[in-house]
């Protein structure tokens, strides 16, 4: 199984990060209820620390205790959707909850739209291959939504993803079967998430 960490930037940057040992993360009982309950101790620490404070590091070193602990985390998912292509699985969810915990499904060949998220985020792949292509803002007056592609990757079984708030990608499961991957995103402000059109230089909330 491949072990990377990865953090892609606001600039449309991908960088490898440090990933903590498998064997340094093997926990007994570690439940998805224990995840989450860690991950709000972090995020709302972060809130009385300053803006600058870092928490992807640690966000996601818990996802990578999670997924090799968690049979049922590594297990839940849907087929895709024969019309879509897609599925998606919410593992938690209620009222207000200020966390998005989903397992997410693509057949073969299905991509999604350009996209930020308007939040942290950070993904695992657990099934399959997925490529990741990047865009960076092109701070044009005139357009202010125009953006220009940055690199792409491919990430494989395993591998763990994290994203700065204003981070731009695209996704295209590649492969035989389909992609399955772990989704973990923040608070998003509203009209803070944006679909963007590289040909029309124009971007629509979602
Ligand atoms: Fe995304």
């Amino acid at each position: 199984m491949n072990t990377k960490d990865w953090l892609i930037t606001d600039q449309g940057e991908c960088q490898p990060r440090p990933a903590a040992r498998e064997w340094d993360l093997i926990r007994e009982y570690y439940y998805l209820h224990r995840f989450l309950t860690e991950i709000l101790d972090l995020v709302e620490r972060s809130k009385q620390e300053s803006e600058q404070w870092d928490y992807l590091p640690q966000i996601r070193r818990l996802v990578r205790q999670l997924i090799t602990n968690s049979y049922w985390v590594q297990t839940q998912y849907l087929e895709p959707c024969p019309q879509t292509g897609r599925a998606i699985m919410t593992l938690y969810d209620e009222i207000g909850y200020p966390l998005t915990i989903q397992n997410v499904s693509f057949a073969p060949g299905v991509s999604s739209p350009i996209h930020n998220h308007g939040t942290w985020g950070v993904v695992a792949v657990l099934k399959g291959q997925e490529k990741h292509r990047f865009w960076r803002p092109c701070n044009d007056a005139e357009f202010p939504s125009k953006i220009e592609p940055t690199g792409e990757k491919i990430f494989r079984t395993g591998e763990i993803i994290s994203f700065t708030p204003n981070a731009i990608h695209s996704i295209e499961a590649i492969g035989e079967e389909p992609t399955v991957t772990f989704n973990l995103y923040g608070d998003s402000l509203p009209q803070s998430r944006f679909e963007f059109n590289p040909t029309t230089e124009t971007a629509k909330t979602f």
